[in-house]
């Protein structure tokens, strides 16, 4: 298995995790600097989406300058394997990829595997044509070190089932320390509550294992089947009350109900009713999701965290997803330049 890769939060010490968080900042101010704009996380909450990054291409000619049949191996290739819906998320790393002067290629799901190839013999048939890294999505929890265990480039994550999301919570931690302006990626003493579909959620396990690796406090909270008590395990709290936790921490991160990941059956139990009904939505509201009445109970300064895709009405109220607390659009932007993070490091460094 490559050690460049990237599989999991979960086990990372917090020198790993920094190191990461640093380069993006680096990277991020690098895109503020070539675009005139503030650098993303900024204080006043300025993003750029600035087409240049100003980083060095990884390999030694960037793609504009070669020319059709001429050696290519100096541009490094990454191919990205998205078993399972997404948009954001690919795009991202695809963004982040070319900002690096990295190929990326897309292999999606009307791949091999639809004829019936294993994840892995797709994942080594592509690595045998020569690419330089492997960026997988896939359904089942587990599938990224799988398919690690079996070739020879960085793997990196970008979700795997119920397992974890790495990147995501990498740019969730990004997003919080520059909110909070803890400059030295030091989360100690902060207070963060995750809200909702816990025990399905990739992206809250990811988000308890960065945050804790920085040393915040995490408290899961939503209804017994969806928070249930063992995801303590994770290092973290479990509440089923979101009334009495919502003034006492400085952020909250929503999370949307999976029903994909359990058919909806989780919900209905504890609704009593059918998902989708409004009486049932309007259950799960009046206990856990963030309304304009609840967001107006946090603490001054305390802020709103979604990993999208937000339902809004659902779990997120529209006035607190654009509202002045939210973050929602900087952890999109962060995304990239933590992705060109891991990306570099996965194909070694500025230098290649
Ligand atoms: C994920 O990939 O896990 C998403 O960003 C969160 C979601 O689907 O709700």
């Amino acid at each position: 298995m490559h050690d460049g890769g990237l599989l999991q939060l979960r086990g990372m010490d917090r020198g790993a995790v920094v190191e990461l968080l640093a380069r993006a900042r680096e990277f991020a101010r690098q895109v503020g600097r070539e675009s005139g704009a503030r650098p993303i996380g900024a204080d006043s909450g300025g993003e750029s989406n600035g087409s240049e990054s100003g980083a060095r291409p990884i390999g030694s000619e960037s793609r504009s300058t070669q020319r059709i049949g001429s050696e290519s191996r100096s541009t490094p290739m990454v191919a990205t394997m998205f078993f399972e819906d997404s948009t954001r998320t690919r795009l991202s790393f695809e963004i982040a990829a070319r900002r690096l002067g990295v190929e990326a290629l897309d292999i999606g799901p009307s791949s091999s595997t639809s004829k019936g190839e294993t994840l892995v013999d797709s994942a080594k048939t592509i690595e045998a044509m020569g690419v330089d890294a492997l960026i997988v999505r896939a359904g089942p929890s587990g599938a990224a070190h799988l398919i690690a265990r079996h070739v020879s480039v960085p793997v990196i994550n970008a979700g795997d089932g119920k397992h974890e999301h790495p990147t995501q919570g990498l740019l969730d931690c990004l997003t919080l320390c520059r909110a909070l302006g803890r400059d030295d990626f030091d989360l100690s003493g902060v207070r963060v509550a995750i809200v909702g579909d816990v025990v399905s959620s990739r992206v809250a396990r990811s988000a308890v294992a960065g945050f804790g690796a920085l040393g915040a406090e995490v408290v899961c909270v939503g209804p017994v089947h969806l928070a249930p008590r063992s995801l303590e395990g994770l290092g973290c709290s479990v509440s089923h009350d979101l009334d009495g936790v919502i003034g006492d921490v400085d952020a909250v991160m929503m999370l949307r109900v999976q029903r994909e990941r359990h058919g909806g059956t989780e919900v209905r139990r504890h609704e009593g009713g059918e998902w989708g009904a409004a009486g049932s939505v309007g259950a799960y509201r009046a206990g856990f999701a963030l309304t304009a009445e609840r967001a107006g109970r946090m603490k001054a300064g305390a802020v709103v965290m979604h990993p999208g895709p937000m339902n809004r009405g659902v779990e997120i109220d529209s006035e607190v997803a654009d509202g002045a607390r939210s973050l929602v659009t900087r952890q999109v932007a962060a995304g990239v330049v933590v992705r060109m993070a891991v990306i570099e490091r996965a194909l070694g460094g500025a230098s290649g």
